[in-house]
């Protein structure tokens, strides 16, 4: 049982279904009381959602949203600072901000995650995915209907979850999320974002041209340069620069990871290799 977030075992198959997006989140303090305790959230794309979190001497109000696709934007600060314009405008009595962070959350095409037999694969192997910022439940389900599955006994959940399923409904967005892949490979014979590694700034990170391949350089706030290859190890997209972060973001599907190569997140398993010298 492969419950990996997004599953590490299955190179392709799964990885059409879904999609990787970052999601962005403020804390604020709030009076103790002076919002109720409810879950709200509203219909634009991207959406938000309203949490609240009570302690000792005041609550914690957390309004999430502002999702972009991995890999895809570099823009966090100004995400963050919309969330709060909007925490502001919605509850005036939101104080000063105590966390923000942001997250990441696998979309499947038809918005119901994928748990069942891996496709593809052998009987006995299965997979959890595909949440959609829906874990608690479907990690509920998850726990029911796999352990249904692995014990031979009927669900009627199995074919509703079944990760082979085709929902003809949403091929509209299969096809949009696959094409939306496919253009990320142009990366692979395009320029560098700079000409030369003395462009980039401290603290900063960029992806240059080297011969045929791409290199992902990082200059760290002491001026030393970290270089890996900025192809990833998954199925050889660019990776991209996440400033937010601090990290190498892939935007075919989801992969992340830390300025010195190391998988922060699948479904990559293998770090970005060394980059090749000039
Ligand atoms: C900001 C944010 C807000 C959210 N809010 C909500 C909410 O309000 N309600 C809700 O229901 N859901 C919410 N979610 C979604 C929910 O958190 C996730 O869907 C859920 O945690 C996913 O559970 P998981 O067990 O599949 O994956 P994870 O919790 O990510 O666990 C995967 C595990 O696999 C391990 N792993 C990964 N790769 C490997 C490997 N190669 N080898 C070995 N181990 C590996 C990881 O270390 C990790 O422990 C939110 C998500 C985010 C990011
Ligand atoms: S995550 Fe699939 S190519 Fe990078």
């Amino acid at each position: 049982m492969v419950a990996t977030n997004t599953p590490v075992n299955d190179l392709v198959a799964i990885h059409t279904k879904q999609a990787a997006y970052r999601t962005f989140v403020v804390a604020v303090r709030v009076a103790r009381g002076s919002v109720p305790q409810i879950l709200l959230w509203d219909t634009p794309d991207p959406y938000h959602y309203v949490r609240l979190q009570s302690g000792p001497d005041f609550d914690v109000l957390m309004v999430g949203g502002e999702d972009h696709k991995t890999g895809q934007e570099d823009d966090g600060e100004r995400r963050f600072a919309r969330l709060e314009e909007w925490t502001r405008r919605h509850f005036p009595q939101a104080g000063r901000i105590e966390y923000r962070w942001s997250g990441q959350v696998m979309e499947p095409v038809d918005g119901l995650a994928l748990i069942g037999r891996n496709p593809l694969d052998r009987d006995n192997v299965y997979v959890a995915t595909g949440d959609s910022g829906n874990g608690m439940t479907h990690g509920t389900i998850a726990g029911i209907l796999l352990t249904d599955l692995i014990a031979g006994r009927e669900n009627p959940w199995t074919s509703l979850y079944d990760p082979s399923r085709k929902t003809l409904g949403s091929l509209k967005e299969f096809a949009q999320e696959n094409l939306n892949v496919a253009a990320q490979y142009a990366d692979l014979v395009t320029p560098g974002e700079v000409d030369a590694v003395g462009r980039i700034a401290p603290g900063d990170g960029a992806i240059i041209r080297r011969g045929l391949s791409k290199v992902a350089v990082y200059r760290d706030e002491e001026g030393n340069i970290h270089e890996r290859s900025a192809i990833c190890p998954h199925l050889g997209c660019v990776v991209q620069w996440n400033s937010t972060e601090k990290t190498w973001d892939c935007p075919c599907h989801g992969s992340r990871f830390g300025i010195d190569g190391h998988v922060a997140n699948g479904p990559a398993i293998g770090e970005l290799q060394e980059a090749k010298a000039e």
